[in-house]
């Protein structure tokens, strides 16, 4: 598939950003020329994706479409109990409501949004055991997605009965798209096991987690994708997945089990908020697609091209001196806003003025991972800023070239040659009491 991009000038850009209160998230899409604002169903499919979709079965039950996404999960993460659902979020409010309550506390590596709003929306708190490597920027630590065993002991030690259960989220988006190694899951689920808690990993990008452990961790180099991917569900007692992204597929999402007990008092929400447990949201159409592009994910050749390509415009930022979050991610490339923009007070949302300085220049669409994504805490009601304040260059899969990349580095490098005389932020004119971001009205300061 090819999509024509539509070319735009400055001053058109300069009314849409204008008229979209300078949320990103409110542009057309055909006012973006180069849309790196999500990884996340943006992807493209596989000749084999298509003609998988042609052979969808759309039964109400028991279709051969949801049988054969059910296998692959099973063959591929080892979890024999599967609940299908419409996307990641969705999956993450069945599991939710079966497991956690007003009081209780989530502990994890930098939760993803959604996971932490539903979470906080439910009386509950996210704490974040993340390593501290993982909120210094130049770091080379090779698994900043690690947690930090002290920290979360300390966690299951203090709260106790509170801790329904831990998640571990492969790669960590939030801290930079960055890897948890095999050692870190493997004390980790020890850990939890001994507080008798189950561990829940959020899959959504398991595959580059993956290959990020076969290029890196010792022991692991001559081991395959798909060996390496059933040791890692093997520590774990169920996952969450958004199939948007590592599932090479525009929408769909699941939930897997070992413990059949768990699955089943998942199945009643599910079929209330999804629908009937052999689709849950997705046609079988969809789930035929997904089987494929979980095989395809999996594979060293795809994973290769993939990592290789964020390097790409990694390196290029960074030969510019850009301040880039180093190593680079899995997905995305993040760059520190706060390095970048020194000028501009937290207050006034560096990350989201980066952002928008970077669409105005050249037409280019990310997102901004820092204080305005952080919402409010809870309880205070008083803004929340993050260790790092950053914009996230997302790459979806198979859809650009380098070439395009290379012109979303030299947009970046004119906003970097101009800095000095970027003083103004932006401020909060209109926002939702959770997950803010998405609808968010600004105006310039
Ligand atoms: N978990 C992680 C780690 C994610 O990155 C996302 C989505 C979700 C869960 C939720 O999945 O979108 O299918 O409901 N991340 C997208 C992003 C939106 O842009 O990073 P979903």
């Amino acid at each position: 598939m090819t999509e024509p991009i539509r070319m735009s000038t400055r001053e058109e850009r300069e009314r849409w950003v204008g008229e979209a209160h300078y949320n990103l998230f409110a542009l057309r899409s055909d006012q973006v020329m180069i849309d790196l604002l999500t990884d996340s169903g943006t992807g493209a499919m596989s000749q084999h994706q298509w003609a998988a979709l042609m052979e969808g079965d759309e039964s109400y039950a028991g279709s051969s479409s949801y049988e054969h996404l059910r296998a692959t999960v099973e063959e591929l993460t080892g979890f024999r109990w599967f609940l299908p659902t419409h996307q990641g979020r969705a999956a993450e409010n069945v599991l939710f409501t079966v497991l956690v309550k007003k009081g209780d506390v989530v502990p994890g590596n930098s939760h993803f949004d959604t996971t932490k709003g539903h979470i906080e929306y439910r009386g509950a708190r996210a704490v974040d055991c993340s390593i501290d490597e993982a909120f210094d920027r130049e770091n080379p630590h090779p698994f900043k997605g690690n947690v930090d065993l002290e920290k979360l002991e300390k966690v299951l030690k203090e709260e106790g009965d509170r801790v329904p259960l831990v998640i571990m989220t492969l790669t960590c988006n939030t801290t930079g798209g960055q890897p948890v190694s095999m050692d870190n899951l493997r004390k980790v689920s020890a850990l939890v096991h001994r507080y008798g808690k189950p561990l829940f990993i959020d899959g959504a990008r398991f595959a580059e987690n993956a290959w990020f452990i076969h290029e890196r961790e010792e022991g692991y180099a001559g081991r395959s994708i798909r060996e390496i991917v059933r040791e890692m569900f093997g520590y774990a007692d169920g996952m969450t997945m958004s199939s948007k992204k590592d599932g090479l597929v525009n929408i769909g999402g699941f939930l897997a089990f070992r413990d059949e007990e768990l699955y089943r008092r998942a199945t009643t929400y599910n079929i209330m908020f999804e629908g009937f447990i052999t689709y849950g949201g997705m046609a079988g159409r969809d789930m035929n697609a997904l089987a494929v592009g979980l095989r395809e994910s999996t594979t060293e050749e795809y994973l290769a091209y993939r990592v290789r390509q964020v390097a790409f415009l990694g390196e290029k930022l960074e030969a510019y001196g850009i301040p880039v979050i180093k190593p680079f991610g899995g997905h995305a490339v993040f760059v520190d806003a706060l390095a970048f923009l020194p000028r501009i007070p937290r207050e006034q949302f560096p990350g989201q003025t980066l952002a928008v300085e970077l669409y105005l220049e050249g037409g280019v669409r990310s997102a901004e991972i820092g204080a305005l994504m952080a919402d409010r805490d809870p309880v205070t009601r008083e803004n929340r800023y993050p260790a790092m304040e950053m914009i996230r260059l997302a790459i979806p899969r198979r859809v650009y070239s380098d070439n395009h990349l290379q012109a979303v580095a030299d947009a970046l490098y004119n906003v970097w040659q101009r800095r000095e005389t970027l003083r103004r932020g932006l401020r909060i004119v209109e926002e939702a009491p959770i997950l803010r971001h998405f609808t968010v009205k600004m105006a310039r300061v």
